[in-house]
């Protein structure tokens, strides 16, 4: 019999994950898919398995929006019936959301085997709540999936070491995949009305950035010195933040809705730079090489400051300007994230172990 493995996605980035790692992990187990319903909105879910070729749900949990306590109790209660159920051998999450924290506790509980993809990355700011969730997840985790050398490291520093494997980004292993099927659709960038190089991508939707209103305006401010057009498909929480705070909208902004992981790519590519909050789009600010801007007090993902791809400047508008005025990187991207084959070593680990 093979092994069982229930996944538990229901934030945007980890439909994207889940794309690679579900299709590698079912060559060698069979997979259980648990949507939590952290996010609901056709653009926020849906469009991944359309465009991403998801295999479908097995349950949804359908708990979507709510405070942490409230949405991550929700989910535990409903996950723990799915793993009573499914008497799996693996719980796999994903990153840092209150869907991987649900999931890292509801399997810790059972005693049920669990593994992290993206595990040891640290911000060192516990006011985030993302922070806390991965810290969890770690903790308890059998078998740690890291991205990167330096993410081996803050585990290591945590005495944490046994189980942890570094295999890469699943997140680079998607973008390869997947940029080959984004540039045989009709582009975005036609549709938007913006030409390649002649603008610049924006994506916020952190807590901090977002629900503090003068935060908020400032990072309006930011977009306002950003010399060319900028297309900003907003999460909904920004847009809802942006609305009810009445705030303006710079005249240089393109507000959209959120678009789909193909034509995103598309967009990043495109554009002449990337001003981002996002741990996602950062990285595929590297990988694309386009410079990056982000608008944050620190990151995760430092390797992609070291080369100066990325420059990690609050929300100032001078110093925002300033990085938008650097030149390009003369050193090309390091291959510091993996070779693009990350989930089919998750995938063996796991049927090993
Ligand atoms: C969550 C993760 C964050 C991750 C991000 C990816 C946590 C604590 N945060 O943040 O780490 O980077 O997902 O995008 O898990 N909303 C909608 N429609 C949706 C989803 C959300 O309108 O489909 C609105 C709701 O008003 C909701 C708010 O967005 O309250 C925030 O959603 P939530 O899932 O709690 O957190 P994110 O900001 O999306
Ligand atoms: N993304 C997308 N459409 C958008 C914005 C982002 O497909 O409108 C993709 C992006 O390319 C990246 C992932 O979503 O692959 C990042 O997710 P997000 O920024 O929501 O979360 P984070 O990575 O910060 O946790």
């Amino acid at each position: 019999m093979s092994l069982k493995v229930v996944s538990v996605v229901g934030a945007r980035p980890q439909l994207i994950k889940a794309a690679v790692v579900s299709e590698a992990i079912r060559k060698h187990c069979s997979e259980v898919l648990v949507h939590t319903g952290q996010h609901y909105d056709y653009e926020m879910s849906d469009i991944f398995f359309a465009d991403l070729e998801l295999p479908s749900v097995d349950h949804h949990l359908g708990i979507g929006s709510g405070s942490h306590g409230w949405q991550t109790g929700s989910m535990l209660i409903a996950l723990e019936e799915v793993l009573i159920m499914e008497t799996p051998q693996w719980v796999l999450v994903y990153g840092d959301t209150n869907s991987t924290l649900a999931g890292a506790l509801a399997a810790s509980k059972m005693r049920i085997p669990l593994a992290h993809v993206e595990a040891g990355l640290r911000s060192y700011n516990r006011a985030m709540p993302e922070e806390i969730n991965r810290i969890v997840a770690d903790r308890f985790s059998k078998i740690l999936f890291c991205p990167s050398h330096s993410s081996v490291r803050n585990l290591e520093k945590e005495g944490i070491t046994n189980g942890v494997h570094m295999v890469g980004d699943v997140m680079y292993d998607a973008m390869l995949h997947y940029l080959p099927k984004a540039k045989d659709r009709p582009s975005p960038l036609e549709r938007i009305e913006v030409a390649a190089g002649a603008y610049a991508l924006a994506t916020i939707h952190r807590a901090k950035n977002t629900d503090d209103p003068e935060r908020l305006a400032a990072i309006m401010a930011c977009l306002a010195v950003v010399e060319t057009t900028v297309v900003f498909p907003a999460h909904p929480r920004t847009r809802e933040a942006l609305r009810t705070n009445q705030l303006a909208i710079p005249e240089n902004v393109r507000l959209l809705e959120p678009v789909g992981y193909l034509d995103m790519l598309m967009l990043e590519q495109g554009a002449s730079a990337i001003l981002t909050d996002s741990g996602g789009v950062q990285k595929e600010a590297f990988w694309l090489q386009v410079p990056c801007v982000t608008l944050r007090d620190e990151t995760e993902w430092v390797e992609t400051v070291e080369t100066g791809w990325n420059v990690v400047v609050g929300v100032d508008p001078e110093r925002v300007q300033a990085a938008m005025n650097r030149g390009r990187p003369v050193e090309s991207p390091p291959p510091v994230y993996g070779d693009g084959k990350a989930a089919g070593r998750i995938a063996e680990l796991m049927a090993e172990d």
